[in-house]
């Protein structure tokens, strides 16, 4: 049966190398024209997930749906409609910029005049203009990588899988990327992307975080924030940070302060705990007792970065 709000449907996906289980019975919903995030450390499994959903590997249990296509069962059928911009982006350094687009939309199946039409609109897209002949080993890594996105919808697919698209990439960089990608979703295209960064994180409509195969959270930021994290952070900016999280961390282990969690960011402290409004005296007190100058206090929402880390533990 047609389901035209559901992009990919997971039902205990689960993938073993061996003896060892790379992903262990996942279950997740990417709906249609949304941006679903991918979360996890290195190794959680989001690549061999992605080969899954592509028909490029077959799940040991368990299946995915996408574009209403049962995968395993017929890959031949999902690959015309999706495009895949791998972790290593797949262009060829020795071809030239057009020679590269080129080879993606004939690999494709494009015919002459529509690739030749859709080859001027990726080197608009990607203000590629003018750099036809570039080899593409001497683009800056911002460029080859938007380069390999509009290769990889050179064929108009309506859902696209980007794994780790702006690893090693500048962030001047990968704001331009995150602003191709949302007018590629604001014409209808779906996407699920493989990221690292929470700042990226939280501009995805959905999400959701992977560790060790296993799937621990998925919903909306707001909706995983709320579900994720028992309790306030209260941001701390002490004179010497790293001090400050050796002593907090001490006075918990040591049970004097009930506290979930206490994480540096920069020149920052995070101390996640309940009421912590009302127990800024009790930490400012504890950091005092060490030589610590506790400096500003705010309670603050938690970023994802701080849902992720209590996550984790
Ligand atoms: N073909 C394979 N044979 C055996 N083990 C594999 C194979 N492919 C992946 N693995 C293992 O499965 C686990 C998950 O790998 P995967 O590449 O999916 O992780 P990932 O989340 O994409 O990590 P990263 O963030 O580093 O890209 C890893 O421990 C990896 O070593
Ligand atoms: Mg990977």
């Amino acid at each position: 049966m047609g389901n035209d709000r559901l992009a990919i449907v997971a039902r205990s996906l689960t993938k073993q190398f061996g003896d060892f289980t790379a992903v262990d019975g996942i279950d997740f919903e990417v709906h249609r024209g949304e941006v679903f995030g991918f979360l996890g450390p290195n190794g959680a499994g989001k690549t061999t997930t992605i080969r899954m959903m592509l028909g490029l590997l077959k799940p040991t249990a368990g299946t995915v749906t996408v574009l209403d296509v049962a995968v395993a069962e017929h890959p031949e059928r999902i690959r015309p409609r999706i495009g895949y911009m791998s972790q290593r982006f797949s262009l060829y350094n020795d071809l030239t910029v057009l020679q590269n687009l080129r080879f993606y939309g004939r690999a494709y199946g494009l015919g002459n005049d529509r690739l030749k039409e859709r080859i001027q609109e990726a080197l608009r897209m990607t203000d590629l203009e003018g750099h036809e002949h570039t080899h593409t080993k001497d683009l800056a890594g911002g460029w080859r990588q938007r380069l390999a996105l509009s290769a990889a919808i050179l064929h108009r697919p309506e859902l696209l899988f980007l794994d780790e698209p702006t690893a090693s990439v500048d962030p001047v960089s990968r704001r331009a990327f995150w602003d191709l990608l949302y007018k590629l979703v604001a014409e209808g295209v779906t996407v699920f992307v493989t990221t690292h960064y929470m700042d990226e994180a939280e501009h995805c409509h959905r999400l959701a975080f992977i560790q060790r195969g296993r799937l621990i959270a998925s919903g909306s930021p707001e909706e995983i924030k709320h579900s994720v994290m028992r309790g306030q952070v209260l941001e701390i900016a002490p004179a010497d940070p790293p001090r400050a999280v050796q002593a907090l961390r001490a006075a918990r282990d040591a049970g004097r302060l009930e506290l979930e969690e206490v994480a540096m960011y920069g020149s920052l402290v995070h101390v996640v705990g309940t009421g912590m409004e009302r127990r800024k005296e009790e930490i400012a007190a504890e950091l005092r007792r060490v030589g610590v100058a506790p400096g500003p206090m705010t309670v603050i929402e938690p970023s994802l970065e701080d849902v992720f880390i209590a996550c984790m533990r």
